[in-house]
Formats: structure tokens, sequence, C-alpha cells
């Protein structure tokens, strides 16, 4: 060996150290002290022998940090320097997999959750939180018109809603509502109703179709009710017995509906919020 050699081996050597004690965390203690004890030895072989250690390390160092092992997590209240050789991988390790694992039960319990075949019953039961009495209005909820003036000419029930009104009828005490600008449109709505056979199932009654004049009296009919839900379209209505109902949902084809209170929701029909 020429004294080139020896000086770029022990160049090398200090380098090596360096960075075996620079890594100690990563390859463990034990490990790096190995290292050291082997460069730190006069002896210790040829400017190739330390090459190949070089190499060694480069693999080693490329293999920890290679992205197909899983994420390590740091051990918050253990310091680095009581990280006690290679053993100390293994908790940290042990500590990944539980975590992981957690995340793919947590993952299928969702997605049993989201495909449960829950019945339209208890999807509506589920929904209305313990509520048993609901009045809900017909305009643009369970008729296709959107206006009494509308309903001077047609009244036309939006069979969409059909499954969810006589799910509603059979579980709730339920009262249908509307503000009206005439008899005839009162016999429009019933004859509607009556067409397809929501006075034959549930409780849903002929006299629990209530008309009346102004959005304020529909209101007032509510608050005489004292329903655990009301459904309306009318924003007004919905935020003034914000106070006086428990639970209101403000059917609403907005995509950014006004700010309600937290107990109204809303949705833009109301088979889509009985649905799941
Ligand atoms: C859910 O149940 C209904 C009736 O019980 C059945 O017709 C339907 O196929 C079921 N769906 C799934 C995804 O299991
Ligand atoms: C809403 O409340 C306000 C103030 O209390 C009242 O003036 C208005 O007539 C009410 N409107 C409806 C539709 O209930
Ligand atoms: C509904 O919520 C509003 C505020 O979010 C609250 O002021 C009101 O009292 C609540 N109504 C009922 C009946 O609980």
């Amino acid at each position: 060996m020429n004294s080139d050699a020896t000086v770029m081996a022990q160049s090398m050597t200090e380098q090596i150290v360096s960075l075996a004690r620079r890594t100690s965390s990563l390859i463990g203690r034990k490990l790096s002290s190995a290292i050291v004890l082997v460069f730190n030895n006069k002896n210790a072989g040829s400017f190739g022998a330390l090459a190949g250690f070089t190499l060694a390390i480069v693999f080693a160092w490329k293999f920890m940090r290679s992205p197909d092992r899983p994420p390590r997590r740091r051990r918050r209240n253990t310091p680095p320097t009581s990280n006690n050789g290679l053993a100390s991988v293994e908790p940290s390790n042990s500590e990944v997999y539980p975590q992981l694992l957690n995340a793919k039960d947590l993952d299928a319990i969702q997605a049993f959750d989201d495909h449960a075949n829950f019945t339209l019953g208890q999807v509506v039961r589920k929904k209305l939180n313990g509520g048993r009495k609901v009045t809900c209005q017909l305009l643009g909820i369970l008729l296709e018109e959107k206006s009494s003036i509308e309903l001077q000419a047609h009244a036309t029930f939006k069979l969409s809603v059909l499954e969810v009104l006589s799910e509603l009828s059979r579980t709730c005490d339920l009262y249908l509502m509307e503000t009206v600008e005439d008899d005839e449109s009162e016999e429009r709505v019933l004859a509607a109703l009556q067409d397809v056979g929501v006075f034959k199932t549930g409780g849903l009654v002929r006299e629990k179709v209530l008309f009346c004049g102004t959005e304020n009296g529909r209101s007032s009919f509510v608050r005489q009710l004292e329903p655990d839900w009301h459904i309306d379209t009318n924003p007004v209505v919905v935020s003034n017995l914000t106070r006086f109902i428990r639970y209101q949902l403000h059917i609403s084809s907005a995509v950014t509906s006004s700010v309600m209170a937290s107990n109204v929701s809303t949705s833009s029909s109301l088979e889509k919020f009985f649905s799941f």
C-alpha cells in the first residue's frame, strides 16, 4: 500500500465514522459502534476493504430508506440517545402495524355501513331521530307544482316521493298543509292525493290535509299542531318556526341554501333526505 492510498483511506475512514455516527439513530447504536470500531482499528484492511465497507453502508442506508418499507413513526417520549441497538426498530414497527390494521378496520366498517341494506322504514325512523309528529307542506315537496297559482289549473302528485310518503304516514302522525287561492285548488290537491292511493295506506286521512290562505296561516297551523318535525320550502316560514319547532327540513334546490339554524336540515327533495 503506498502512502497516498493510506492518506486517502484515513480520510475516508474519518468520513465513514462520522457518517456512521450521524446515522446511528437509524441503523442502531450497536451496528454503528461496530463500524466505528472496525474503522478506528489501525490494522483494518486496505483501500479496497474500505471501499467494500462503504458500499455495504450505502446499501444498508438505501435499504433503511427504501420507500416500500412501512412508514416509521418516531416514538415521541423516547429520546434518540436511548435507542438501544437494532432491537429498537421492532417496537416502532409494531407501533405502526396495528395502526395500519386499525385504519383498514375502520374503512371496512365504514364500507359495511354504507352498503348495509336498511329498509326504508329503518332509514325514516333513524332520520326522524325519535320524532313522531310531522307536518309537511305540499307544493314543491309532494306536488310537482311550486306555486298556489299553478294549483288553480292543475295538481300533479310527484310519484318519486310516494314510497317515502307512504312510509311517513305509517311511521308518524303526519299532517299535510298548503296555501291555496280557492276551494277548487283544495279539491284538485285532494283528488291528486286520492288518485295515487295515499289515503289507503297508513294513518293519512283527508282531514289531516289542511288548507289556508296565506303563508302566515301555515306557520300558525304548524305552531298549533306542535310537531317534532316540520317540512317546508319557504325559508321565511322555516326561520320563523325555528324557535318553536324542534326539527325542520328545508326543501330547497338552491346549491348554497341560506344559513339555517342547527336544528334545520336542508335537502333538495324529501325522497333524497330519506335515502341512504
Ligand atoms: C336489499 O333488500 C331488498 C329487499 O329486502 C332486496 O330486494 C335487495 O336486493 C337488497 N339489496 C342488497 C344490495 O342486498
Ligand atoms: C315571520 O315573522 C315575522 C316577524 O315575526 C312576521 O312579520 C312574518 O309575517 C312572518 N312570516 C311568516 C311567513 O311566517
Ligand atoms: C333551534 O336552534 C336555534 C339555534 O340554532 C335555537 O335558537 C332554537 O331555540 C332551537 N329550537 C328548538 C325548538 O330547539
